[in-house]
């Protein structure tokens, strides 16, 4: 096989078989082929797509490039969860736990933030103690044990990927839904769980941003999957605001906290029991989505599920009192500008502004300040007086107000709250 007739069989629109696939990946990660061919393929692919039987062979062409996680010695059904990424989403923190306490085993692997969207690693490491490394033996003791655990992503899973990604960044070729499709799926799938569900973000501050190209990466994640073998699972969900009030990393894990105890806004707290219940009754916990949902409200509301967060916390060696005796930055008040009501919310500029106060990363080795972030404490559909407290805002020093009120768009005119969830695939 000759990479050139490859490029140019993908050029004129042709479908590859999966030994061309698997001669693609083996090439690249074993540095055989030069990046100007893959880079040239990668081209093509974005304007000749993949279809579903492609992108399945190059997400197990991927995930088999490196390490797969073995979760064989815990007992159930072992379940995931996947976020496309926006801004303030703590979900993860919340719903280890929760799951948990219905009687799932949630092993999750996580990442750290980049750019306007923040980790979860980063957020539990606000926790003082908190040990993300943890050895395969000891995630697994864990998640048998309690139910949950929350490790950082090892550098051998995926390598293909990574190597691709890096060409696509400088290449133009990100944006393509098979490849996005592919990459993040090699990567879950790799993580081996049995039961997946994702939450793929819409709007200004995720990757996607319209219902329909979300919908196209949602079906074909969901595609792979199962072809994969695995119960997966897909909700298109909101992010033309950010999700809850906190951006930013301690904020984010007291409004976790919050949430777990009945508390906080009510955007998370339906999302937290939406995604609870689709996991659960997947896990075949509950014999009706129906069923599993109202549970996992009661749950909720309850606050069962915050002692579990305790123990999850400690068993990763997690001081909680020490970081509830941590004091909060004070606050400063950006107030609204004028009277009206907040038509949108520019989630990404809103994660920007966090990432430049230190909560995030422009870099990939810039340190993260977990004091720092907004409290957005309104939101679309939200009436405001002038002068009203808009956002609060945790800062070492001065910062940008004019780019934190320049995402706040209002007017006179009525405007409904809009919906959460957009959509379920695989429900
Ligand atoms: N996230 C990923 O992991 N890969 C993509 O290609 C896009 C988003």
């Amino acid at each position: 096989m000759r990479m050139v007739e490859l490029i140019e069989k993908k050029r004129d629109g042709h479908a590859h078989t999966e030994a061309e696939i698997q001669f693609i990946v083996k090439g690249l990660t074993a540095g055989d082929i030069p990046d100007y061919q893959i880079s040239a393929w990668l081209m093509a692919v974005y304007f000749q797509p993949m279809n579903e039987e492609e992108a399945f062979y190059l997400t197990k062409a991927m995930l088999e490039s490196g390490e797969q996680i073995d979760l064989a010695g815990i007992d159930g059904i072992k379940v995931d969860k996947h976020s496309t990424g926006g801004v303030g989403d703590k979900t993860t923190l919340a719903l280890a736990p929760l799951v948990a306490t219905m009687g799932g085993k949630m092993a999750k692997l996580s990442g750290r933030g980049l750019g306007h969207t923040g980790g979860t690693i980063d957020k539990l490491e606000s926790i003082p103690g908190f040990n993300t490394s943890l050895t395969p033996e000891a995630f697994k003791a864990q998640v048998n044990a309690l139910g949950c655990a929350v490790a950082g992503q090892t550098a051998d899973v995926a390598p293909a990927d990574k190597i691709l990604y890096a060409l696509r960044d400088v290449t133009g070729t990100v944006p393509s839904i098979p490849l996005i499709a592919s990459s993040i799926m090699a990567k879950k799938l790799a993580s081996g769980a049995d039961v997946i569900v994702l939450d793929v973000k819409v709007g200004d501050g995720a990757f996607m941003k319209t219902k329909a190209e979300a919908e196209t990466l949602a079906t074909l994640m969901v595609g792979i999957g199962n072809r994969y073998g695995k119960a997966v699972s897909a909700f298109l969900t909101h992010m033309d605001e950010p999700l809850g009030e906190a951006i930013g990393n301690r904020l984010e894990v007291i409004e976790a906290m919050a949430a777990l105890k009945g508390e906080g806004p009510d955007d998370f707290k339906e999302l937290l029991i939406e995604l609870a219940g689709a996991i659960t009754y997947k896990a075949n916990l509950f014999s009706s989505l129906e069923a599993a949902t109202k549970e996992a409200a009661r749950v909720l509301e309850s606050g069962e599920a915050y002692p579990k967060f305790e123990a999850f916390v400690q068993a990763q060696g997690g001081d909680l009192n020490a970081f509830i005796d941590t004091p909060n930055l004070e606050p400063v008040l950006v107030r609204a500008p004028e009277k009206g009501v907040i038509q949108s919310i520019e989630a990404l500029e809103l994660g920007l502004a966090a990432m430049h106060l230190g909560a995030g990363r422009a870099k990939k080795d810039d340190a993260i300040d977990p004091l720092v972030g907004l409290k957005v404490l309104k939101r679309v559909g939200d009436a405001l007086e002038k002068g009203e407290p808009l956002v609060e805002v945790y800062a070492r020093g001065s910062f940008d107000e004019a780019a934190i009120l320049g995402a706040f768009h209002i007017t006179d005119a009525k405007r409904d709250t809009p919906a959460l969830i957009l959509k379920k695939i695989g429900l």
